[in-house]
């Protein structure tokens, strides 16, 4: 078995300044919601609509993500705290970022791509040295976790994913709304979640930001059509689509804390606003999906999900 790309680790440290504590706490809190997937928050079942998850353990401490004895599988969101024995504490500044943007630990084995590096390729180098930065200043907190258990094939893959980066990363294009609102997106992992993937985990290039896959968790809600069709939010305008994420409320209507409004809810205005126009760059995609009815089989993304059958 080759092992997976990877460059050397180097000797460089980012230092810290107020500017980069603030713009580190942005990007870990707002846009890329790492603690989402590295702190412990109440089983999503018992989610509240509308309401954020409550949070267990101290923030960035680390949690068991999901688990199955059966099939041998557990993914571990790990401590990401300056704890010497069970976070990064003994992690360089450079083995930190490397495992941000290239999905390599510090010991050299890859990342299992549930931690969105192939998203986080094109943080910016300034970016980058923020978001290190602010993750040094994280309390110490001891959390042992179990070990990730990868099946053997999903290991194998794996080992394809990591990309070294080995050019200077610029700032982002912010030449307009859109393209900010493109880089965000892409930190936010928005088509991650929202656009289907078939059955080999790809995703379907006809149904880009069109939604549909069930989440796991809560009761069950399938992701959105974002793109501006009439199935999907060509209705929104700019104010809705702020309070949809502020408040996790579109109308009367609550959103599942599936969807990551309570983290994206930190974005500044002018975030949002770039979001949005960002949104309405994609093309339009006719998918029906609606949570507020029973799920059923769709033959446009295969899923079942509200609406299903009026595909
Ligand atoms: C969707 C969930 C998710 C998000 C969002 C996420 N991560 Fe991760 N992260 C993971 C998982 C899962 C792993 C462990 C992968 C494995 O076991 O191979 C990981 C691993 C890491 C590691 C390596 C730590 C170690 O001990 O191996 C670092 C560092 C890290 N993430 C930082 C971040 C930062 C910083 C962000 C935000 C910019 C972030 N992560 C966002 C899920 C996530
Ligand atoms: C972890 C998965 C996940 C990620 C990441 C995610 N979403 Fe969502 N999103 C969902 C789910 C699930 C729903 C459906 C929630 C419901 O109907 O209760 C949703 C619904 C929405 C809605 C409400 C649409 C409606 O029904 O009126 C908007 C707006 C939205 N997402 C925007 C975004 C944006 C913008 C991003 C990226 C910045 C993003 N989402 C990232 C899972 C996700």
């Amino acid at each position: 078995m080759i092992g997976a790309k990877k460059r050397p680790l180097t000797s460089r440290k980012f230092q810290s300044s107020p500017e980069r504590m603030h713009r580190g706490e942005y990007l870990v809190h707002a846009v890329a919601k790492c603690m989402g997937c590295h702190s412990k928050y109440e089983e999503k079942a018992e989610h509240q609509k509308g309401e954020p998850p409550v949070l267990l353990s101290k923030e960035g401490a680390g949690a068991v993500l999901f688990e199955s004895a059966d099939a041998g599988v557990r993914i571990v969101g790990p401590n990401l705290t300056s704890d010497p024995e069970t976070g990064l504490g003994k992690w360089s500044d450079d083995a930190i970022a490397r495992a941000i943007r290239e999905g390599i630990a510090d010991d050299g084995h890859a990342l299992f791509p549930l931690m969105p590096y192939e998203h986080f390729r094109i943080m910016s180098d300034e970016d980058l040295a923020s978001v290190v930065v602010f993750l040094r200043s994280l309390p110490p907190v001891r959390n042992e976790l179990p070990p990730a258990k990868i099946p053997f094939l999903f290991a194998r893959l794996t080992l394809g994913v990591p990309q070294p980066v080995t050019e200077p990363v610029p700032e982002p294009d912010r030449l307009t709304p859109a393209t900010q609102g493109a880089y965000l997106a892409k930190l936010g992992t928005c088509t991650d979640c929202h656009t289907p993937r078939n059955s080999r985990f790809q995703p379907i290039p006809e149904l880009e930001m069109a939604g549909g896959t069930p989440m796991g968790w809560g009761d069950g809600a399938a992701t959105a059509n974002l793109t501006p069709d009439a199935s999907g939010i060509v209705y929104y305008d700019e104010a809705q689509f702020i309070e949809a994420i502020r408040t996790g409320y579109v109308g009367a209507r609550t959103l599942n804390s599936a969807m990551p409004w309570w983290e994206f809810r930190n974005l500044t205005d002018d975030d949002l606003k770039a979001v949005f126009a960002w949104l309405r760059t994609l093309k339009p995609r006719h998918h029906k999906v609606d949570n507020t009815e029973p799920p059923t089989l769709c033959k446009l993304c295969g899923k079942k999900h509200g609406f299903g059958d009026r595909n």
